[in-house]
């Protein structure tokens, strides 16, 4: 459920219509909703209130400042995945006390950075990385708290760009190769073991996997027990799905009981890295329809957002929501229109690619100037957005009940070249 609503057959952000906000920012523009965000964390604090627990938000699905603000003030953690999110989130006023650190290749420079600020957990992805770990530990006299991140071998069941639980995926270490790792960290006085890790996928639509994926971590923690290592916690990654289209992924509450009945006779504390189905319908992508064109085969609703704006649908060929800002009755359709007042376009952005598109074959009763809602753009959509085709990045607002904040704002053609160099300037600035 979130707050973006028809009134009267006009589409609203918590209490303001999107047109409005269009009229105002500009399009395209990235749309949260405050009270759609708060009501996801809440889903989660409250599934998981029966055990000792640590929410670590993936940063990488939308990591603008405000959104971090509001989650660390619910006081979620984080996951993070570069210096750069860790940084975002310190800036945002998260405390490094509550970040965990995921990702196959972290460089040294983040590594000693993440130790500086006194992390929670540097989730480990090989033996290589480990030993990295130990080293700068080790340098600057600390401990380094680690978890190894488990590749347990199990299909998440999704988009294979988006699958990282199986064998052939870059990520984690192999379950067989962890008591092993585990071993040499409890050898080592430079790292601390505090926790199991795994994250096997991402957009799953059931719980199967995930069940799966807990029983090997028990499996590891009880094999632990075995060399004397104790644990504090099992974080069993993101991955929740939610609903583009007709999927019917399980609520935060059903997922994560499954998990907390097979971790209920173990004193861990459990952790998980939800990002998508914390941001996702919490926002919206508003662009407005610049021309609409047709030949002998399709129709084209030519609009001013673009893959560079959500590549989504030009990457993974996701499907995602589009619906009119105003529903226009079927008295008020264009020439060729269907019975109910539609027309199939494929919805497509100004960019120089044949895939740069948001929707293909999507029934619409559109007019040049209208404004289209793409909805689930909240996660994904902002952080993987792109300058291609010198597109400076959207605007980004925050609508709280009737009131709406400018959260970023857009950027300027201006700033797309304020670090490059034209050379012969260079060459006068050394002549
Ligand atoms: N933890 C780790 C280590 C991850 O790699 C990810 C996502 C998450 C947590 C959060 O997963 P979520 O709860 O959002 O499913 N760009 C793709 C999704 C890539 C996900 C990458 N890792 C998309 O637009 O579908």
């Amino acid at each position: 459920m979130d707050y973006f609503n028809y009134k009267d057959n006009e589409l609203y952000a918590e209490e303001i219509k999107v047109r409005d906000l269009v009229e105002q920012y500009g399009s395209p523009l990235y749309v949260y909703s405050k009270a759609t965000l708060e009501r996801h964390l809440r889903a989660f604090e409250d599934a998981l209130v029966s055990k000792k627990h640590l929410v670590c938000y993936a940063v990488k699905a939308n990591s603008s400042l405000a959104i971090l603000n509001i989650i660390a003030n619910f006081g979620c953690g984080f996951d993070v995945v570069s210096k750069g999110e860790l940084m975002r989130v310190l800036a945002a006023g998260g405390s490094a006390s509550k970040v965990i650190y995921s990702g196959v290749g972290k460089r040294e420079d983040e590594i000693e950075f993440a130790l500086q600020q006194k992390i929670k957990c540097l989730n480990i992805e090989s033996e290589s990385e480990l030993y990295k770990v130990s080293e700068v530990a080790k340098r600057l006299g600390v401990v380094a708290p680690v978890a190894i991140r488990v590749n347990p071998n199990v299909d998440a069941k999704t988009h294979p760009s988006i699958s990282t639980g199986l064998k052939k995926n870059k990520f984690g270490i192999a379950f067989e190769d962890s008591l092993r790792l585990y071993q040499i960290i409890k050898d080592d006085p430079n790292l601390e073991a505090t926790g199991i890790d795994c994250h096997i996928g991402s957009q799953m639509t059931s719980g199967g996997p995930i069940i799966e994926a807990t029983d090997k971590l028990i499996e590891l923690y009880h094999q632990l027990e075995g060399i004397g290592v104790k644990v504090d916690h099992i974080d069993i990654g993101g991955g929740l799905g939610v609903t583009y289209n007709d999927e019917t992924p399980p609520s935060p509450y059903e997922y994560l009981a499954a998990v907390l009945e097979r971790l209920k006779d173990i004193d861990v504390s459990v952790y998980c890295e939800p990002g998508r189905a914390m941001v996702a319908n919490a926002g919206i992508l508003l662009t407005k329809v610049l021309y609409l064109k047709s030949n002998s085969e399709r129709n084209f609703c030519i609009v001013d957002g673009s893959m560079s704006d959500l590549i989504r649908p030009a990457l993974y060929g996701s499907w995602m929501n589009i619906v009119p800002a105003i529903k226009r009755g079927a008295d008020d359709a264009l020439e060729g229109s269907d019975s109910n007042g539609n027309k199939l376009y494929d919805v497509v952005g100004p960019i120089c690619e044949s895939d740069d598109f948001l929707g293909k074959d999507r029934n619409l009763n559109v007019r040049e100037g209208d404004v289209l809602a793409v909805r689930g753009a909240g996660a994904y959509g902002s952080t993987m957005s792109s300058n291609y085709n010198s597109r400076p990045l959207c605007a980004e607002i925050l609508v709280e009940g009737d009131k709406a904040f400018v959260i970023r704002d857009r950027q300027r053609e201006e700033d797309l070249w304020e670090n490059e160099r034209i050379i012969t300037k260079i060459e006068e600035q050394f002549s």
